[in-house]
């Protein structure tokens, strides 16, 4: 447990912490003290009682500013949730993010410096993806990640919140109605230690990803992603208005995939915007023994209901067969 001191200002807290010390009172963790020049929050740190250590990936440090007012969301205030990773869903295959990186965005960008996945919940794909950042591309520290999820869950899992069907308490709600999603998330991406590349922002992704779009045009944030992973409520009409921001947002040929090809409404609102964008023809390549399929000129079906498609407006992006890390 620690004391964090912020500077006042007549706009409110400013953020810049003015200490942190060890906590002489162990038995109130979020007492508040109010004085003229500085507000002292004290804040229960059971994972992370020290500063976090962060990359230097530009585009998380600029939102930490920009948001959070220089507080890292992963320094520590009352994350007393235990890691769980008891999801079994989770789809995302590390080989055919890998076979769209190397191949079709990286001769296009040249390197990864901002990803997007939007719908995280127990951040199940997202350490997935830093583990093998981590592990195979050389300049992962320049990789910003950005988590937009109002880690409220979706449809079934309320609908399904007193059965725990699949074995799996989704929402794990409290006494207070509210479900867990968001202190797991924490919980998980610090037990893997990946808080040194992501940022989480909790709200829907339409709202995260139009801000993002804003603050870029604003210059508060430097980088539009490369790619965005889409994984959130699935619903019909809604994944199309996502489609549609994600467009907004990702740099030109850079990709956007997802998952779940076997949600009906997933399958039918992808398929009519990619219709509607009258994509070229991508090359499918041979890599690992996957299979890939185009049932729609511009987008790949992969493994594990995975899919994506290049924004490629006009049919010039580059695309490399030998395409490596
Ligand atoms: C199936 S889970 C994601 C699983 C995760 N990608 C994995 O593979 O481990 C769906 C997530 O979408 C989120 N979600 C629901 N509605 C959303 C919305 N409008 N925008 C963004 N995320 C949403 C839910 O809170 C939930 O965390």
């Amino acid at each position: 447990m620690a004391i964090v001191s912020f500077r006042r200002s007549s706009a409110g807290l400013r953020g810049d912490v003015v200490s942190v010390e060890p906590s002489p009172n162990q038995h109130h963790p979020l007492a508040v003290e109010d004085t003229p020049n500085a507000v002292t929050v004290e804040v229960t740190a059971t994972h992370h009682p020290n500063p976090i250590k962060r990359t230097e990936a530009h585009v998380n440090e600029q939102l930490i500013a920009t948001l959070f007012k220089d507080l890292d969301p992963f320094s520590g205030l009352a994350h007393d949730a235990q890691p769980d990773w008891t999801y079994p869903h989770t789809n995302f295959r590390t080989d055919f993010f890998e076979y769209i990186w190397t191949k079709y965005v990286k001769p296009n960008h040249g390197e990864l410096k901002f990803y997007v996945e939007v719908g995280s919940f127990k951040a199940g794909s997202i350490t997935r993806l830093a583990e093998l950042l981590k592990t195979k591309y050389a300049n992962w520290n320049m990789t910003s990640i950005v988590c937009v999820d109002p880690f409220s869950g979706d449809v079934n899992m309320w609908a399904w919140n007193n059965e725990k069907v699949a074995g799996h308490d989704f929402l794990a709600t409290g006494l207070d109605g509210r479900p867990r999603i968001f202190d797991t998330f924490m919980a998980n991406v610090l037990d893997k230690g990946h808080q040194d590349m992501i940022v989480p922002i909790v709200a829907s992704g339409i709202v995260g990803m139009k801000l993002l779009i804003r603050l870029k045009a604003e210059k508060r944030i430097q980088e539009s992603p490369s790619m965005i992973y889409l994984d959130s409520a699935h619903e019909v009409d809604e994944t199309f208005m996502e489609l549609s921001t994600a467009w907004n947002l990702v740099e030109e040929c850079g990709a956007i995939l997802g998952d779940d090809w076997g949600w009906a409404a997933v399958a039918a609102d992808v398929s009519r915007f990619v219709q509607e964008k009258n994509l070229t023809q991508l090359p499918l390549y041979e890599m690992d023994n996957m299979e890939f399929s185009q049932p729609i000129s511009g987008l790949i079906l992969g493994p594990n209901g995975q899919w994506f498609f290049m924004k490629n407006p006009n049919g010039n992006c580059a695309n490399d067969k030998g395409g490596k890390w």
